[in-house]
């Protein structure tokens, strides 16, 4: 057997399986949002909480994962740090490599396959470089502490909350890649039914997509804190409310309440600039993500979302 390679391996202690969201609901609100792979950007923060600050009603602010990553600068991890923590919050593989890295687990990503080796190296180097900056900070035993789930009611709908999928912190199967295939649809339909939850929100894997189901919905915000689609540089969060939003990018219904992929639209040129400032041409992060960070990825709002289909009684299973 070979060695694991570090990021494209998933630790161990990454696993928790459908079956942990079966619990009682740790809120119940009219509006939650979800903000998934904030990945240190200060300003798509601000734009945040400007956006959720406006939200009336009950509702509650979880941010499921990744909110470190591009932040080496210490004053802007600090900011990161105290601000998300003063909310609900899970832990990314980002939080928990710095909290408590794995041998072996690199960035945790756990990348698949279709994900290029360079870009792992990248990641690699990024989470290093990040823990020199988390290590003279205070508070990683509060992330380490963080859960790696939520469980959420809003309206009548059961909400699971996750960073990656229904199996583990760094599972791709909420990918919009995994979701594009039929074994892939089949087990994200079955994860719902397992888990007991109409919709799962999840992050991790960069790209956004909305699939729905016969039994359910899953939401996958992509990055809040990077572009997400061809051309647009904003950042996307997820709002699930009983009450529809206004500006969403694109959205569905389930169980009584909209869930929609809503737009955080942050100064760009400036958060180019501090960007820059921690991440020089040359550097791991430039190039993995300076081209998207400047002119988005090729995704299209279009591919994102996804209508439910039939599925082979075979499958999944
Ligand atoms: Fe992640």
């Amino acid at each position: 057997m070979r060695d694991p390679i570090p990021g494209r391996t998933c630790p161990i202690s990454y696993r928790y399986g459908a079956h942990a969201l079966q619990g009682p609901p740790q809120l119940h609100v009219d509006t939650l949002w979800i903000a998934g792979g904030l990945y240190g950007n200060t300003l798509a923060l601000q734009a945040l909480l400007d956006g959720y600050a406006a939200e009336p009603g009950s509702k509650a602010l979880v941010f499921n994962g990744d909110f470190h990553w591009f932040d080496v600068d210490p004053r802007e991890y600090e900011l990161v740090n105290e601000t998300v923590l003063a909310f609900h919050a899970t832990r990314g593989n980002v939080e928990t490599e710095l909290a408590n890295p794995g041998e072996q687990a690199g960035c945790g990503c756990a990348y698949p396959d279709w994900v290029g080796d360079a870009t792992v190296e990248h990641s690699n180097h990024i989470v290093e470089r990040l823990r020199a900056t988390a290590r003279q900070q205070p508070g990683l035993d509060r992330l380490a502490g963080l859960p790696m789930h939520f469980v959420a009611r809003v309206g009548e709908a059961r909400v699971g909350i996750v960073h990656g999928d229904a199996e583990s912190l760094a599972g791709w199967g909420f990918s919009q890649e995994a979701l594009s295939f039929p074994e892939g649809y089949a087990a994200a339909q079955a994860a719902l039914t397992s888990a007991g939850v109409d919709v799962f929100a999840s992050s991790h894997t960069c790209l956004p997509v909305m699939q729905s189901f016969a039994n359910g919905v899953v939401v996958n915000n992509g990055a809040s804190g990077m572009p997400n689609f061809s051309g647009e540089t904003c950042g996307v969060v997820t709002r699930i409310s009983v009450e529809p939003g206004d500006g969403a990018l694109y959205g569905a219904q389930r169980s009584g309440v909209s869930i929609e992929a809503v737009p955080l639209r942050y100064d760009a040129r400036a958060w180019q600039t501090r960007f820059l400032a921690q991440w020089p041409p040359g550097s791991s992060a430039h190039r993995s993500y300076w081209e998207r960070m400047t002119n988005g990825p090729r995704y299209s709002r279009k591919q994102a979302l996804r209508v439910a289909r039939s599925v082979p009684a075979s499958a999944g299973r």
